[in-house]
Parts: C-alpha cells; structure tokens; sequence
C-alpha cells in the first residue's frame, strides 16, 4: 500500500520532498525527476530552490513532464514548456537539453505521445515522479476512464478540467480542448511515485485513490498497483481517509533508516 505522511502545511510538504530529492541528487547528480505542473508541487520546487541556492548541484539531473496541452505554442506563458521552465528550469538551474516535455504543437500530434514514450525509454526511464491529483482524481491528464494500461497519447480534456483551469486564461474559450499526457501505464513506470494534495478540496480523491477500489473512474487509485508510492498531505486533504490513525502510528514509529 502506499505510505501517506501526514503534514501540518504545504511548507512541510514541501521541505520534506526536496529534501529527499536533494539526497538523490547529491547522491547520483544524473538522476531523473519526472515533474508536474499546477499549484500543488510548487513548494516542492520552492524547496529544491533553496536547495540549489545552498550549493546543490541540479545541472546535470534531468526531467520529464507530465503532459501539454496541444495546440498552445511552446512560447506561449501557459504551454507546460514554459510553465516547467519557470518553476523548475531557471530556478534550479537544470540544464534545458535535460529537461523533455511533451510535443503538443506542430503538424506530426499524432504521434507525439509514441515519440514520447521512445524518449522516455531511450533515456532509461524516471526515478521518482511527482504527481498531484485533481478535484476527480485525474493524475496527469489522465481524466475517469482512462486505462491503468495507458501510455503516452492525445486525451480530450474534460469540461471541468478546463474550467479549473480557465483561471490560468483570458477566458474558457482560450483553454485547449487536447493535451498530450503520459498514460497510466507510464507512471507506473517510475521508480518510485510521489503523490501531493493539499485542501479539503481533494480529500475525497485522496481517500478514493488510496483507499478506495482499483478503478478507471478514479485514475489515482492506479497508484494502487506500484510497489513504492508515498502520499503527502495535509490536514485537509487527509480528512477522508478511513486509516488516517494508522497512517498517523506508522508515521510516528517510522524507521530512521527508512527515508522516503
Ligand atoms: P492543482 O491541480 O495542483 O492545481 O490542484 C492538480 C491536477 O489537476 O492534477
């Protein structure tokens, strides 16, 4: 099952993870963080700033992103091109060649996702991948239905999710109706997943995904099926879950030499 950390903030969350990263880093600077955007890592980011402010060297790890949106030029403030650059890229001072998201522009979408999957593959794969959770339980772009077999390809975004987030556009219209997202059966491919969610807001996907019955209505119970995954929350966001008491015992007689 996986381990969930229960935590007093976002902060906390946050320190914790970049932490970990840090390690992995100084440990093997060539490590492979697979990131993802949207509010919810942003103080694992911040943390690893302050990391690289410290004198950890981030130049030579890489990353892969989650997902894009098609159809949004790779310049254009919102694309998940520029969105990675400014909360990892330039504050880590990761080494861009390094750094690989998705292909949503261009004539050839069609095979973006299979162009993808090849890189990923070539390159050897993600140690850890950061994931959040949407509001129903999507993990990437990965919306209710998808399979746990999924890999790499074009998905329709639902109409909530692009009205969750219109707030990132003029207006809903601007939103992209397509994106270009790792499938289930990518991230399940990862060394190791780390699953954020913060609010009251999420507490209901939270407990599903953890808790819950393995499903493709609720894309985050996939996580289910990986053999080293840690869910960090807060408060809020842990509100739902049935075995919190347990998750909390555990917490507190975790073994030192445990770590993430
Ligand atoms: P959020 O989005 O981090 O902005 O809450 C999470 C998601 O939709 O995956």
């Amino acid at each position: 099952m996986a381990e969930v950390l229960i935590v007093d903030s976002k902060e906390a969350a946050g320190a914790l993870v970049a932490d970990h990263i840090a390690a992995l880093v100084a440990a093997d600077p060539q490590f492979t963080l697979g990131v993802a955007t949207g509010s919810t890592p942003l103080p694992v980011y911040q943390a690893l700033a302050a990391h690289a402010a410290a004198g950890v060297d981030f130049t030579r790890m890489s990353a892969f992103a989650l997902d894009e949106y098609v159809g949004l030029a790779e310049d254009h403030p919102e694309s998940y091109h520029s969105v990675i650059a400014r909360e990892v890229t330039v504050p880590l001072g990761l080494d861009p060649a390094r750094v690989h998201v998705p292909d949503g522009t261009g004539g050839d979408v069609a095979t973006a996702g299979e162009r993808y999957e090849a890189a990923m593959t070539e390159h050897g794969g993600v140690g850890l991948q950061l994931l959040g959770i949407g509001t129903d339980g999507h993990i990437a772009f990965n919306e209710p239905g998808s399979s746990f077999g999924s890999l790499t390809r074009i998905k329709t975004l639902t109409e909530q999710t692009r009205v969750d987030n219109a707030r990132f556009f003029d207006s809903l219209d601007d939103v992209p109706i397509h994106c270009v997202t790792q499938g289930l059966g990518t991230i399940l491919r990862a060394g190791h997943l780390v699953m954020l969610a913060f609010g009251e807001g999420k507490a209901e996907a939270v407990a599903a995904s953890v808790e819950g019955p393995l499903s493709a209505g609720m894309p985050g119970s996939a996580i289910q099926l990986h053999s080293h995954v840690t869910v960090v929350v807060d408060e809020a966001a842990a509100s739902r879950l049935q075995h919190a008491d347990y998750y909390r015992y555990s917490q507190a007689n975790k073994p030192a030499w445990q770590g993430l």
